[in-house]
């Protein structure tokens, strides 16, 4: 009987342990501090779907053959790539970090895996290790490593069927298998976490998959979170899930839409206390589409930029390299003029936070200190009202230091601003108390 109550005792006190709430480190809260204040990384979507050129869900869009597919890859030889330009040109816009595809859904690794050969050195005539070109003029140039890895599988035996790919061809059903496909998988990820130097996220993507089964699917994520910050303290664990955060995560992520908007339909989640990052297409499309030249215009951007710091998020934007391993052209063309703008007006961006008054269709707000920073897009008239709850003490612009007139009324700020001379954003700063 002792025996029985004993044992019982070690499970609840083995399940209250796992149960326990995470608690991060000093060193992931410093993480998260920093990568808060960056404000702007670029996301890379590159891989063999690349040469297909139309986008990077092609083998699930298509419903190929997953053999058929994979014969890509002996043909993959991007001689283009340039791991030092492709970050001097993420330098140049004014990111201060990258977040890279090393798998996406089609399965294949962008690194040299020991876990399987349909990889970039094993599988391809190129043969080079990408990541570690890229990991080592990130670390050169001082830009943040962020590394994409996809939970969905569309290729592998092991991988359990979710609700997409249905119509991939060549899998081999008997051989499902989570325990294995789960084991590759945090094999990788100790490889990722422990051949490429210092990762600074790692942003998960494809728990959706899994959204729509009948009893609910165990991804065991305490445990690969875990994982994570035992090979890596201070990396941040995100996940894609277009959920609120779960337990063990570091930032909270929303897909093609600003935190508390939802117009992509992914969004619509309740914003948490962790630091915010929205991710966004510079086309339509994450991964090369030929057709796709519908670029959105240097304006569009950097507002879109301004208004995620406007909610205290950063802003992930995406390029994705041809199959020759460039840039698209209209891609660096637009990163350089961000960072023109940024090298201007970074002040109002970088390290700001969630400005006082809410983002309002013609502009929005950044506070740093006792600075606030009032984005003007769009504006008629000459009077622009601010329902300010604080005192101002001075107005000026951000561009020359004009005095700005401006009145405190009842329902907060008028400010006098007159003519609006930059089309892109107007800013004027004001001393708050
Ligand atoms: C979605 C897509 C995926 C893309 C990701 C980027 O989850 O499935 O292809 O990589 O969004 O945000």
């Amino acid at each position: 009987m002792k025996k029985i109550v004993l044992s019982l005792l070690l499970v609840i006190v083995a399940t209250s342990l796992s149960a326990q709430a995470y608690v991060p480190t000093d060193e992931n809260i410093k993480s998260r501090e920093e990568f808060a204040e960056d404000r702007f990384g670029i996301f890379i979507h590159w891989g063999i779907y690349s040469m297909f050129a139309q986008g990077e869900w092609y083998l699930q869009n298509a419903g190929l053959n997953r053999d058929e597919y994979a014969k890509a890859a002996d043909a993959f030889y991007p001689h283009r790539f340039d791991a030092k330009e492709w970050v001097a040109a993420i330098k140049a816009s004014g990111a201060r970090y990258l977040c890279f595809t090393t798998r996406h859904h089609d399965s294949f690794s962008m690194w040299d895996t020991d876990e399987s050969d349909y990889n970039i050195v094993d599988a391809t005539p190129y043969g080079r290790d990408v990541l570690k070109e890229i990991a080592k003029e990130c670390k050169k140039q001082d830009i943040k490593l962020h590394l994409y890895y996809s939970h969905a599988d569309w290729s592998r035996d092991e991988y359990p069927r979710g609700r997409t790919a249905k119509m991939v061809t060549g899998r081999d059903s008997t051989k499902i298998n989570w325990p294995e496909y789960y084991d590759f998988m945090n094999r990788q990820i100790t490889e990722l976490l422990t051949d490429y130097g210092p990762v600074r996220a790692i942003w998960f993507d494809g728990w959706w998959d899994h959204d729509e089964d009948a009893t609910p699917f165990d991804w065991q994520l305490d445990e690969q979170y875990a994982l994570v910050h035992k090979l890596q303290p201070s990396c941040l664990v995100a996940n894609n899930h277009h959920q609120v955060p779960f337990e063990g995560e570091d930032i909270q992520i929303f897909e093609r839409d600003l935190p508390g908007e939802n117009t992509h339909g992914l969004s619509g989640q309740a914003i948490s206390r962790l630091p915010l990052e929205t991710c966004q297409t510079m086309n339509g499309m994450w991964g090369y589409k030929v057709i796709d030249q519908n670029y959105k215009s240097v304006e569009t951007l950097v507002r879109y930029l301004v208004s995620a710091a406007g909610k205290g998020a950063n802003l992930l934007l995406n390029v994705g390299p041809q199959p020759n391993g460039e840039l698209p052209a209209a891609a660096v063309e637009r990163m350089k003029a961000m960072g023109e703008w940024l090298a201007v007006n970074g002040e109002t961006i970088y390290g700001t936070v969630e400005g006082d008054i809410a983002q309002q269709a013609g502009g929005c707000t950044t506070r740093k200190g006792d600075r606030l920073f009032v984005h003007i897009f769009e504006f008629e008239g000459d009077k622009l009202i601010l329902p300010l709850e604080c005192e101002v003490v001075e107005a000026k612009t951000f561009a020359d230091g004009a005095k700005v007139d401006y009145t405190m009324t009842n329902g907060g700020i008028v400010l006098h601003i007159g003519e609006v001379k930059d089309s892109v954003d107007y800013i004027v700063e004001l001393r708050t108390k």
